[in-house]
């Protein structure tokens, strides 16, 4: 089976989903989108309402943004995937709980598996807590490149950070060309 016919199974598989409460309020699952075999892996915190409402990550604001500074980087959305830590909506926007992030790794490391990307970036807080270390903090880790299970994982902002003004968008973007630097980089090792 191609990586995105078993995305395709995975996917239709989450969206009956009720490991968690959020499965009682959402209106849509936020699966996640991209290349099957996307070489980057942004991973996100959850979804909002313009999420929620579409199934689609990273359409509202934020996202808007994420892809203007991807583009900035020389990066095309549609070249990478891109998901959430939480596939649903938490109520007004809360951070997700512990529980629901445990209810929802099951599908992420799924995607990862499948997808087998290169780098993924974590962007937040909440995705790096997930991901990389549950006491991570963001001064500490942003800006350094640290071994996952079969990809390097990098931590850089939420772009909600740049709408909210405490994250200056030219360090999102700087972060970005990193990722890009690094996929190339490991493209020359495997040669
Ligand atoms: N995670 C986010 O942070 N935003 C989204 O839109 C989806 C997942």
């Amino acid at each position: 089976m191609s990586a995105k016919a078993k995305l395709q199974a995975l996917y239709t598989q989450s969206l009956t989903c009720q490991n968690c409460e959020l499965g009682a309020t959402r209106k849509n699952l936020v699966f996640g989108e991209g290349k099957a075999d996307a070489e980057i892996f942004l991973l996100g915190e959850a979804p909002g309402a313009k999420e929620d409402e579409t199934g689609r990550p990273f359409v509202g604001r934020a996202g808007e943004l994420l892809t203007e500074m991807l583009t900035q980087a020389g990066i095309n959305r549609q070249d990478v995937y891109i998901t959430g830590s939480c596939k649903c909506r938490p109520p007004k926007n809360r951070n997700p709980y512990k529980k629901e992030l445990t209810a929802c790794r099951s599908i992420l490391q799924q995607q990862l598996a499948i997808i087998k990307p290169q780098v993924v970036v974590c962007m937040g807080l909440v995705a790096i807590q997930n991901l990389l270390d549950k006491k991570a903090r963001l001064v500490d880790v942003h800006g350094h490149w640290f071994d996952g299970p079969g990809y390097k994982l990098y931590p850089t902002y939420h772009p909600a950070a740049v709408l909210r003004g405490t994250v200056r968008a030219d360090v999102m973007i700087e972060d970005f060309r990193r990722v890009v630097e690094m996929v190339n980089t490991l493209k020359r090792v495997e040669r």
